[in-house]
């Protein structure tokens, strides 16, 4: 039991570290929260910060979901690496360094789920790449890609995967409540990848 909450609050701690808010603090002399949709994830660090940054912050924020996915390999414990890996998407949306403020769980969780299930992974990002050069919308193709990830799921006969996936959906939902509405009104920003679909 102590090794179980030992790994759920090291998990916390590391997904709670917000390399966007960092990265642009250090290197660009800017508060990310004050510009773009004031996301401190990878898609607001691409926007407001540029590509290095961008590539940077995505890696960042995957590894820590990674990282946190290992601990119970590291630990040696049979724990499943999504349960622990709950710890970290909580840490990256609600930070101790800014406030229990931060993003919105999409790179974090899709670190976790390398760490879980590197096929599923490449499968979930195939989509989500798809989806990206269709709409040029990370909001909308983050929020699909977690449905298509609960569907999928069920084809693994892993209820732990269904049920984390589905609980990270209804979250990653609730999270892009602003995007939602953007999309909406057809305001929702999209990325210069795009350029190619909208002209
Ligand atoms: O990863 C977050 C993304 O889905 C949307 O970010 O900055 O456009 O709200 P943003």
């Amino acid at each position: 039991m102590f090794t179980t909450i030992l790994m759920f609050v090291l998990s916390y701690l590391i997904g709670s570290l917000v390399p966007g808010f960092w990265v642009g603090k250090i290197f660009y002399h800017k508060d990310i929260r004050d510009e773009g949709s004031g996301n401190i994830g990878t898609t607001n660090s691409f926007r407001v910060l540029g590509i290095r940054a961008g590539i940077t912050v995505l890696a960042l924020d995957m590894l820590k979901g990674t990282a946190a996915g290992l601990l119970p390999l590291l630990f040696h414990s049979s724990i499943n690496p999504m349960l622990v890996g709950i710890g970290a998407i909580l840490g990256h949306t609600f930070s101790i360094w800014i406030g229990f403020k931060g993003g919105k769980a999409v790179a974090t969780s899709a670190g976790v789920l390398l760490a879980y299930n590197p096929i599923f992974f490449i499968i979930i990002i195939s989509i989500f790449v798809i989806l990206l050069s269709i709409s040029s919308m990370v909001s909308l193709s983050s929020m699909i890609s977690f449905s298509c990830a609960v569907l999928i799921s069920l084809y693994y006969h892993d209820w732990i995967l269904t049920i984390v996936a589905t609980i990270l959906t209804i979250f990653v939902f609730y999270r892009h409540r602003t995007n939602i509405s953007r999309i909406r009104n057809g305001t929702e920003s999209t990325i210069p990848f795009g350029w190619y679909y909208n002209h």
